[in-house]
């Protein structure tokens, strides 16, 4: 590699070391290949001289190939590599790239510009202080630019660089210059960026990249390398208050309990006071342990094990942090989400979410607007598809520990993840703890589910049909009933197309309605079990999350699911109301087994094959396992 530096060949040791002294800047590029950014990271890899030698003579050899009149190496080739693959419709993450001047390292995380990549411009810019955005001086500010602005705020990096480039192409005019830059200038105060550089540079041409050009007399400022070397990162992790999210409870041996982590924000030292959130809990630090044994103090960014002069109850998930300035402590928040996978988001629908080290159950109670990220409008919305963008309450099963994302990105981020696939679905950004929830306490009542229970004789639970249309679980389930009434047990039916009469009839049958009414269903029944009663439940409740959000709203004992199993042609052979004949002939959008999907269980409690049974056999068999669940 031909590093500029010479020391490599003299004394590496020596060279090293000053390699590890030097601060670190990470920033990103946003804008497309076609502003010049491939050039323009391709000159910054080729000015600090980390190329290859052999890789810089087959990029000067294309280039020439190229372009055979001129002496200018292309150094868009360095980068283009990844242009090819995304061409072939090849997911790119974020390709990070790294270098260093005598001043600083650097890592470069260069995202595609297209607006079906935001979320991985979102995951670059997570980790990003700075924020370079191309502008095509003959185009510009354009919608794209505003879009990649707005998600630049969005996600806390503060100051921008406006690269006007291009400048070559419009003879270096001063006019366009301050044109783009005060048409920019206002539209970045109204989003919250105020630390803005313009400066105008020719990628191709090198002018103001490594040095100050000539051509722009009326720039005084520096160069861009010159200002990525110096720009100072005013707000950084270890300025914050601490936070220590709790890993994991290291416990050696009898005599050692240290709890391990890293700390996300602020420094800390051997006797210190910290709170443990959520229990409020004070301790003091007895020692800190590091990569290299014990140490007296440790800032952002370390991994270390802490050891307390007490005893006190600390576990995985807990936070310790700054008794003076605590974090918020809630379970029910405002938040910015950011969707990032196929499947839409539906409110009522549990997640998981993870922040820090801690996880938890989360829904989106209400999707307050989405935001159009080319105008920046607020647009009312039911569901969130890939890419879009949101801002939603959640609602979270426990109280968990976070700060503002604007006030400290390590600890007011989050991601949700999709609990049927495992993936990513949404990344998110804390706005505030909604305190409403503080004020609504549960009432504790003096007659209680047991008493109910015991008053009527039986063990209360919800049977759980579900099925296809036509399938027959309103049939048993009627029938079931009768049997039940008959040895005097107490009951209730809830019969999907009965709900949709009253309590759910602003409901369709979208998948965010279903969710919806099933999440409604699910609630009145736990209210009925409560009550004392045995609840059947017939919903054709096609969606297994649904199934287990209901599911985990009962103890394991008081939830039993009824796989009502008839295949769709079977069904639809029956077709009791004519639905299917319907939803054939186009006039009936979004029915279950014909265009909309049915996820059957994986593992109910009790199948029943209708192709098999009558439904007085069913019912029976309903009947025995109640009686195995009930003694
Ligand atoms: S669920 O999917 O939300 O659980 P639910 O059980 O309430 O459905 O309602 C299903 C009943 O509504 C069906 O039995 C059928 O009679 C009727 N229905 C009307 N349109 C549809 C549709 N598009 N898909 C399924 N069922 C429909």
């Amino acid at each position: 590699m031909a590093h500029k530096s010479e020391l490599i060949a003299a004394d590496i040791e020596q060279y090293l070391k000053a390699h590890e002294g030097k601060s670190l800047l990470r920033f990103m590029t946003c804008g497309s290949v076609d502003d010049g950014k491939s050039t323009l990271i391709g000159r910054l890899l080729y000015e600090s001289k980390l190329i290859f030698a052999d890789h810089l003579a087959a990029i000067e050899a294309e280039s020439k190939k190229r372009n055979p009149h001129s002496e200018d190496l292309d150094l868009s080739l360095l980068v283009d590599g990844l242009a090819a693959e995304r061409e072939q419709g090849i997911t790119i993450d974020v390709a990070y790239r790294f270098f260093s001047t005598d001043k600083r390292k650097f890592i470069v995380a260069d995202t595609p510009g297209h607006e079906q990549y935001t979320r991985n411009m979102v995951t670059a810019a997570s980790n990003c202080e700075l924020a370079i955005l191309l502008i095509d001086a003959r185009k510009g500010v354009l919608v794209q630019t505003r879009r990649h602005s707005y998600l630049v705020s969005l996600l806390g990096i503060r100051k921008v660089v406006l690269a006007i480039n291009k400048m070559d192409a419009v003879g270096f005019d001063e006019a366009v210059f301050s044109a783009i830059q005060k048409e920019y200038a206002q539209f970045a105060a109204r989003i919250g960026l105020s630390d803005v550089l313009a400066i105008p540079i020719s990628a191709l041409k090198g002018d103001n990249i490594t040095a100050r050009s000539s051509q722009t007399p009326y720039y005084q400022g520096p160069c861009l390398l010159e200002h990525l070397e110096t720009v100072e990162v005013s707000v950084t992790q270890q300025s914050q208050p601490l936070r220590l999210p709790v890993q994991w409870v290291n416990r050696p041996h009898q005599d050692f309990r240290g709890f391990s982590g890293m700390i996300a924000s602020g420094v800390l030292s051997a006797g210190d006071k910290l709170r443990v959130m959520p229990s409020g809990i004070i301790g003091e630090v007895a020692s800190i342990w590091g990569a290299n044994g014990i140490q007296q103090q440790a800032c952002a960014g370390q991994s270390v094990t802490v050891s307390l002069t007490q005893e006190i109850d600390v576990s995985r998930g807990d936070v310790f942090v700054d008794p003076a300035h605590p974090a918020t402590c809630a379970d029910q928040l405002q938040a910015t989400l950011i969707w990032m996978q196929e499947e839409p988001l539906l409110p009522g629908r549990p997640y998981l979410i993870k922040m820090g080290t801690q996880l938890a159950t989360a829904t989106v109670t209400s999707l307050r607007h989405k935001v159009n990220v080319n105008t920046l409008e607020q647009v009312a919305a039911r569901t969130l598809g890939l890419n879009e963008i949101a801002v939603c309450n959640l609602s979270i099963d426990r109280a968990i520990t976070f700060d503002p994302y604007q006030e400290n990105r390590e600890t007011g981020g989050f991601i949700l993840i999709d609990r049927i696939s495992n993936a990513t679905a949404a990344a998110g950004l804390v706005h505030f703890a909604l305190r409403r929830a503080d004020n609504i306490h549960w009432q504790a009542l003096d007659l209680n589910k047991e008493t109910r229970a015991a008053q009527k004789g039986q063990q209360p639970c919800v049977l759980w049909f579900t099925g296809l249309s036509g399938s027959g679980k309103s049939t048993i389930a009627n029938l079931l009933e009768k049997k039940l009434y008959a040895q005097g047990r107490h009951t209730y039916l809830l019969d999907g197309d009965n709900i949709r009469h009253g309590l759910s009839k602003d409901l369709g049958f979208t998948a965010a309605d279903r969710v919806e009414n099933i999440r409604r269903v699910a609630e009145v029944a736990k209210l009925m079990v409560d009550a004392g009663l045995i609840v059947l439940v017939a919903f054709i409740s096609p969606f297994r999350s649904d199934r287990a959000m209901a599911r985990g709203l009962f103890s394991s004992d008081e939830f039993l699911e009824i796989f009502i199993d008839t295949p769709v042609a079977e069904a639809e052979r029956r077709d009791p109301k004519g639905l299917y004949k319907k939803a054939r002939a186009k006039q009936l959008k979004n029915f279950t087994g014909i265009d909309s999907p049915y996820e059957p269980p994986e593992s109910p409690e009790l199948r029943l094959d209708t192709t098999a049974l009558s439904a007085e056999q069913s019912a029976q068999q309903i009947l025995d396992l109640l009686d195995q669940y009930t003694r």
